[in-house]
């Protein structure tokens, strides 16, 4: 969805979902919890100042994509979703190795530079991408990035989504990390799908989309900026979607390929 209500209150979650009797907007989200061990590159953004101490201050997912850069939606950074300017936010950090947002452990880094994409357009949701490089380097293990042509974007493909945002489509936001099975759809049908709306318009060479024949598995409010991996490599970002887990309304993904560019001028990827 486009940063509304949903996405400033603050968590993410991402959701897997069962077919199942509708839950209030038609959201129904599963998934299970996906140890970091398996997932390192997966990271949360975080501020104590805006969302509070519980859940380490997480509103947003982000994916290592070198020692010290991280990618995220550009969105996850914008007003509606921080309250205020980014720069405003003093307490920004990236949360590195951690499972459970309740707990401790891993690292919480600071940005030493952040770069949101200036041609985001928050109408369609293109551009949806962000890059933030850290204060110092993490030794936790990044995500390689999915090329151009890279078959990993078939659709048909098993993906996974991850992240600690809403698990219901209620606002149950997670503590520990989850992942929730999709498959990459075709252009067509997510262009069938998104022809336009004020949720966002579906732009084939910037985003990609996937989900459940019958919806039930899906990202959802707090999981934004968070990886969409096929075989080991990011093909897509969580950015939108109308509801959360619905049959006909598949999750929107910033495609990582629009993203290599930008990555490699920050030197990483
Ligand atoms: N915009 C949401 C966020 O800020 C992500 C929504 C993804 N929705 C979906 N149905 N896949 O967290």
């Amino acid at each position: 969805m486009r940063p509304t209500a949903h996405a400033a209150l603050g968590a993410l979650a991402l959701v897997l979902a069962l077919p199942a009797p509708a839950a209030a907007d038609g959201s129904v989200i599963g998934g299970k919890p996906a140890p970091l061990s398996h997932s390192p590159w997966a990271v949360a953004l975080a501020s104590h100042e805006r969302f509070g101490v519980q859940r380490s201050g997480q509103f947003c997912g982000g994916v290592l994509v070198g020692h010290s850069t991280v990618v995220t939606a550009a969105h996850c950074l914008s007003k509606e979703v921080l309250g205020v300017p980014w720069r405003e936010v003093r307490d920004l950090r990236i949360v590195v190795g951690r499972d459970k947002l309740s707990g401790g452990g891993g690292q919480e880094l600071k940005p030493a530079k952040i770069w949101v994409n200036p041609r985001y357009n928050n109408y369609t949701n293109d551009g949806d991408m962000a890059v933030l490089t850290l204060d110092r380097p993490v030794p936790n293990r990044p995500i390689p990035m999915a090329g151009r042509q890279d078959s990993a974007y078939r659709p048909g493909n098993a993906a996974t989504v991850y992240g600690w945002g809403d698990t219901t489509g209620g606002g149950s936001y997670a503590s520990q990390l989850r992942a929730a099975r999709v498959n990459v759809l075709p252009d067509a049908v997510c262009a069938r799908a998104y022809p336009g709306s004020a949720d966002g318009t579906y732009k084939p060479r910037t985003m990609l989309c996937a989900g459940a024949p019958h919806g039930g598995h899906d990202a959802c409010q707090g999981d934004s900026g968070g990886p969409l991996v096929v075989r080991g490599r990011l093909v897509g970002l969580v950015s939108w979607g109308t509801g959360c887990g619905q049959a006909g309304s598949p999750g929107v993904y910033t495609r990582a390929s629009a993203l290599l560019p930008v990555v490699s001028a920050h030197g990483a990827g």
